[in-house]
């Protein structure tokens, strides 16, 4: 079954540089040093692809998409979701600052650098916030960025794929057709293989009183349900930006280039206009310039391209007058208000637990040999499943974790976010001010975290509604050095206590008639531990501060509330330069967030082609 899918895309690979010829094609710096596009964007990722996609749409509009990392080599660990991880294609090694509330531990910065960006390493998992999320971002500033206009365009991005009735009513899978969309480029389905300990995950969960979510596409994003994964079931392989918003239409567009293997050191400008950026070649350092007839498209994702910008002479005037760099733009905002979610991985001993279950690819070859084999012959298989995850998710709001949101609130309420967030520019506070009024205000009704069991040895906590901020800032001219990445993890104590109280939660459901009679015995962090104070320890000690849901480094709002881009994408201060991917968000979206950066590069796409008249 995999040999089709991997003959059809070698022409693809193969293809190489000419002038704008008559297909889509991966070029080199030489054949570009003459040309000039409409459009260059820079990063091939889950945002750059699909702005880069609908704008080739029209045949007299040419598009260059510059790309640090390279074409992936259709490996079982970028196509096969059981085959997943590691993949070969992450930012490596990549530190972050050491984390000042974490004892000064330095952590990895995990992020994809390849066609594709996150979306060909990434665990998969494919779906939509609350509603609340997206409303407090036009709240927020980011005007006309809410549920309802963004509705449109989460339907625009998929194509839903049903699971099979029988098998759907057997394992409780539910959805609202109303909600999808049947025509988009990314496949979105249902895993057609489950291990026997869902159900009592399910069932564990109900008797806690959580409900079953019709559809957490819906704009409730709260409740247990079955997760949907970014996965062609034609095929069971990775959908990802790079098959479906570059492979999938190459032959019609000979106006879509992308230059793979380049880094965009800077944007060039004319005064204040974008017209171009200079790339390097990252092995042999040498740079060129490139033109942009009509817009330099930032999608580097939220750790670079917040470095592409202030090697660009756009974030704060003084701070880059230190590194020798010339301001176009005094624009403190830039690099601050990083976010992302927290992680904290829980182990279990088993006693009793079902065979097969999420651990058994790993532990038991035979298992696995059988379980290849039927993915093979395109029989569902565990190999369907993203590597040692589960079908279920459990997302609530604060109050559905603790009894006692009330005095969580009270905590948070008790902060004061500038000395919280000490280095940030007055800007940045007032806007992070507002920011955390509404996350207080929504903390009961959107989700705040996750409990998701792999039905095996492993259960992921995460929490998900930050109140602590981080940054991302350059200390050397050079784009091909590390910006300096500070998650600011639990830099607001409330952040830990949400944790908390996501892990207490899971202690409970685990003493559930339904999952104790697995014989569950914590191994870690906090096995036999029930003091509070120990135990907080214990999380602290083994969070992780990313779970590579890395945004909101170049927020749109109002510049007097640290935004750097305007509702349309557009820098402040500049003309013809705008960003679009995950950098933009206000504050970070409670779920996965590749879905809601699909949809998010379809409404840029739309507002780039408006303001062209495309
Ligand atoms: C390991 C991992 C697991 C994840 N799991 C999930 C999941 O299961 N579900 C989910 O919803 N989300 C998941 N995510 C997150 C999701 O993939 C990201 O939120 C999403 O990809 C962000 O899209 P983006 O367009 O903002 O940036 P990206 O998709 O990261 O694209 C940015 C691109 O820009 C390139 N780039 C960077 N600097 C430069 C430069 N100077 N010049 C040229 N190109 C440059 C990068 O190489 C990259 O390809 C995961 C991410 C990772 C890394
Ligand atoms: C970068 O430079 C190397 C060495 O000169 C060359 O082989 C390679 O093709 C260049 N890469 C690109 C993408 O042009
Ligand atoms: C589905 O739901 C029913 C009724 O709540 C329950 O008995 C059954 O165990 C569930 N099965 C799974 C796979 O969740
Ligand atoms: C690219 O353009 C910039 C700005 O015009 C200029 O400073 C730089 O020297 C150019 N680089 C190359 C390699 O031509
Ligand atoms: C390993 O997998 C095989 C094949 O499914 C199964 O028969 C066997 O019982 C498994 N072994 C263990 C220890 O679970
Ligand atoms: C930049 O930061 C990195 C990582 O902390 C450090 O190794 C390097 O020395 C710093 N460079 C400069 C010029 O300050
Ligand atoms: C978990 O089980 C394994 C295998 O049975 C055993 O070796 C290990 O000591 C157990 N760990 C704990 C903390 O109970």
């Amino acid at each position: 079954m995999l040999c089709g899918i991997v003959l059809g895309f070698v022409f693809a690979i193969g293809a190489h540089a000419r002038a704008l010829g008559q297909y889509a094609r991966a070029v080199d710096a030489e054949a570009l040093s003459k040309q000039q596009y409409d459009f260059v964007i820079a990063g091939g990722g889950v945002a750059g692809l699909t702005v880069a996609d609908r704008l080739s749409e029209n045949p007299k509009v040419s598009v260059l998409v510059i790309e640090y990392g390279p074409f992936d080599q259709k490996e079982d660990s970028v196509l096969v979701p059981g085959a997943y991880f590691p993949v070969p294609y992450l930012w490596l090694p990549f530190s972050s600052t050491p984390q000042t509330a974490l004892g000064g531990t330095v952590y990895s910065v995990p992020c994809g650098r390849v066609v594709g960006g996150g979306s060909a390493v990434n665990a998969m998992f494919f779906h939509r916030s609350s509603a609340e999320d997206y409303d407090a971002w036009d709240a927020l500033g980011a005007k006309g960025w809410n549920w309802n206009s963004l509705f449109p365009y989460f339907k625009k991005s998929e194509t839903f794929n049903r699971p099979d009735a029988t098998y759907a009513k057997e394992r409780n899978i539910t959805w609202d057709d109303s909600v999808h969309g049947f025509s988009g480029p990314v496949r979105a389905s249902y895993a057609p293989y489950d291990y026997p300990g869902s159900a009592n995950f399910y069932n564990g969960a109900r008797s806690l009183g959580i409900r079953a979510t019709k559809d957490p596409n819906a704009g409730d994003a709260t409740g247990i349900f079955r997760l949907q994964r970014s996965v062609d079931p034609k095929t069971n392989t990775r959908s990802f930006a790079r098959v479906n918003h570059y492979d999938r239409i190459i032959a019609s567009r000979p106006n879509y280039h992308i230059l793979p293997n380049t880094a965009v050191g800077k944007v060039t400008f004319r005064g204040t206009t974008a017209v171009g950026v200079e790339f390097v070649n990252r092995t042999s350092g040498v740079t060129g310039n490139i033109t942009a007839k009509r817009e330099v498209i930032l999608a580097a994702g939220a750790v670079h391209t917040p470095q592409i910008l202030q090697l660009s002479g756009i974030g704060s005037a003084s701070y880059l007058k230190g590194l020798g760099i010339k301001s176009v733009v005094d624009l403190p905002g830039v690099g601050w208000n990083l976010q992302d979610h927290l992680v904290q991985k829980v182990n279990y001993n088993y006693t009793n637990n079902h065979f097969p279950n999420g651990g058994s690819l790993q532990a038991n070859a035979t298992y696995a040999a059988e379980q290849r084999a039927l993915y093979d012959a395109n029989q569902p298989s565990a190999y369907d499943l993203t590597a040692t995850t589960g079908n279920l998710i459990i997302q609530l709001p604060l109050k559905d974790f603790t009894s006692d949101a009330q005095s969580i609130i009270s905590l948070a309420k008790s902060q004061n976010p500038a000395s919280l967030y000490p280095k940030a520019p007055a800007s940045v506070i007032k806007g992070y001010k507002a920011q955390r009024e509404l996350i207080i205000k929504n903390i009961n009704d959107a989700a705040i975290g996750d409990i998701s069991w792999n039905t095996g040895p492993e259960t992921s906590l995460y929490m998900t509604r930050p109140l602590s901020r981080g940054s991302v800032l350059i200390n050397t001219t050079s784009i091909l050095a590390d910006p300096l990445v500070d998650f600011g993890a639990i830099t607001d104590p409330t952040d830990l206590e949400m944790l908390y109280a996501i892990y207490i939660k899971n202690r409970q459901l685990m003493a559930t008639p339904d999952l104790s009679v697995l014989g569950p015995s914590e191994t870690s962090p906090a096995a036999g531990v029930t003091d509070k104070a120990q135990i907080l320890a214990r999380l602290k000690a083994t969070l992780q501060p990313s779970n590579a849901h890395e945004c909101c480094t170049a927020k749109m709002g109002k510049r007097e509330d640290g935004g750097v881009v305007d509702s349309d994408n557009t820098v402040y201060g500049t003309t013809r330069l705008s960003v679009v991917d995950a950098s933009i968000w206000p504050y970070v979206v409670g779920g996965g967030p590749q879905a809601s950066v699909y949809a998010g590069g379809e409404k840029a796409a739309d507002t780039i082609k408006r303001r062209h008249g495309l």
